[in-house]
């Protein structure tokens, strides 16, 4: 198909039938491993917890929004007695901190103890074989910013205080901060525990849920501190998305296109279809300042999105399975992340979401590659086109010079050189190596500040 074919397609008739009603698996199976693990998507998709639990006691970490939007369906799914959450949203907001319940006994084990809810109000209404220990909820300040040393600490002590061990599951519940800060502290917990993603955001259900990559960020970039530990189970729960304000969802769009411009020129039509009439973004608040008032539309009852969720995910899930550590095929999940994390870095994490890094990173590396020849004539404006179209801005000319530091710190960067991924033509995406002594030459100079 053509590139302005695709672009002008009704696409209505490019998507797949519906099949929103069903919960639908993806079994992921990483190569040459024993390990494998399901991904559930849909509305049925959180009924698996209670067979992952048994026998198991849990910690959860979430952040402040996510638990105040969804915290309660959570504990349903848990099977939590009724009035559960109530009593821990007054807790929480009487103490503001990690609720820590003692495994042993009836005790609550945070500081200040005498409001403190006692844990036996809190446990499953079914005593026997469902798990029946939960050990601890952790809510922190949403946004990147939390995913640091700071909030890692925060996390170890507040397992230290649960008594988490080694047969216990930590709950990545919320967007990929959240999946990708509890998932380091369950890889590095006692020399790792297992853990489970419930992603919330979109995002978080198309991309950094599955795959294994957990990392926090340090100030002098991000991802810098990692560890590949796979989830032991991803839930994906659609409905979560419908209270994910618009600018969030742009996020996980963003990199969705980039699955579909790497391995599968047919997605992006079925995302065009689906968002291309999104709201503009209401608030250019610092990421960070999270609006709840601000959610975008039923996205849970769009159509097709359960089938456009698992086709955005199967295509991670090949490339990983393929490639757990990112020695080939993996890095082209990279497409726009070695500028778009410069200018999110640049910016301190508050100006830039990562999916607007994303974006701003996908159109400069394809202007630059398809000026060279090294990307078929058109490559470029198909997809600044559809990327328009979702609602994304067209990027300011690239300045290097602001960014090279950054690209330079990147860990995709080795003694000999830099790797980035380019767009062959929309669905093929190919590494490309930069020897170190080219990277000037390669990124041209420009001079327009860019932030
Ligand atoms: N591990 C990986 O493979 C991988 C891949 C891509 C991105 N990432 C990481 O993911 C992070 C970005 O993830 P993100 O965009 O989900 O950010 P996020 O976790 O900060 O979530 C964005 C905002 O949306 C809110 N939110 C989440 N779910 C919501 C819901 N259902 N309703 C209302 N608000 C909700 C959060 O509270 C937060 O304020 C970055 O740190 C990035 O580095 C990791």
């Amino acid at each position: 198909m053509k590139l302005d074919d695709i672009l002008n397609t009704d696409s209505k008739a490019a998507v797949s039938p519906s099949i929103n009603a069903q919960s639908m698996l993806l079994d992921m199976r990483i190569k040459g491993q024993d390990q494998h693990y399901e991904i559930h998507i849909g509305d049925n998709a959180l009924g698996q917890l209670q067979t992952l639990l048994k026998g198991r006691r849990c910690a959860i970490v979430s952040d402040d929004t996510v638990w105040a939007l969804h915290g309660k369906t959570l504990c349903q799914a848990l099977q939590l007695h009724p009035e559960a959450y109530e009593q821990i949203e007054n807790w929480g907001q009487v103490h503001n901190e990690t609720l820590c319940l003692s495994p042993t006994s009836n005790e609550c084990l945070t500081p200040t103890s005498t409001e403190c809810l006692s844990p036996t109000s809190i446990l499953c209404q079914s005593s026997d074989t469902n798990f029946n220990k939960l050990l601890s909820i952790s809510v922190l300040p949403n946004g990147e910013g939390s995913k640091n040393l700071e909030q890692l600490t925060r996390l170890y002590s507040d397992f230290v205080r649960a008594g988490l061990t080694r047969r216990d599951l930590v709950i990545a519940f919320g967007g990929g901060v959240i999946g990708d800060l509890a998932g380091y502290a369950a890889a590095s917990w006692l020399r790792g525990v297992s853990f489970v993603q419930i992603p919330t955001s979109l995002l978080a259900m198309v991309d950094s849920s599955i795959g294994g990559k957990v990392a926090i960020d340090l100030p002098e970039g991000k991802n810098l501190v990692g560890a590949f530990h796979q989830p032991k189970a991803v839930l994906i729960h659609p409905q979560f998305l419908d209270t994910l304000p618009v600018r969030q969802l742009r996020d996980g769009i963003a990199e969705m296109v980039k699955a579909a411009m790497i391995r599968d020129e047919e997605l992006l039509p079925m995302i065009l279809n689906q968002f291309r009439d999104l709201p503009q973004n209401q608030s250019k608040d610092s990421p960070a300042k999270h609006n709840r008032s601000q959610p975008t539309q039923q996205i849970s009852a769009l159509p097709e999105i359960n089938a456009l969720l698992k086709r955005a995910l199967s295509i991670k899930k090949n490339v990983v399975e393929a490639d757990e550590k990112e020695t080939g095929d993996r890095k082209l999940l990279n497409f726009g992340h070695t500028l778009g994390h410069a200018a999110e870095s640049r910016g301190g994490y508050s100006v830039l979401t990562h999916g607007e890094g994303v974006a701003l990173g996908m159109q400069w590396i394809t202007r630059l590659s398809e000026e060279k020849g090294l990307s078929e004539p058109g490559t470029s404006a198909y997809l600044e086109s559809a990327l328009a179209q979702l609602g994304f801005e067209t990027a300011p000319p690239l300045d290097f010079p602001a960014l090279k530091d950054w690209v330079l710190r990147d860990k995709k960067m080795t003694e000999s050189g830099l790797e980035v991924i380019l767009i062959r033509k929309p669905g093929e995406g190919y590494v490309y190596p930069i020897a170190s002594k080219d990277v000037d030459v390669f990124f041209k100079v420009n001079t327009p500040d860019l932030i």
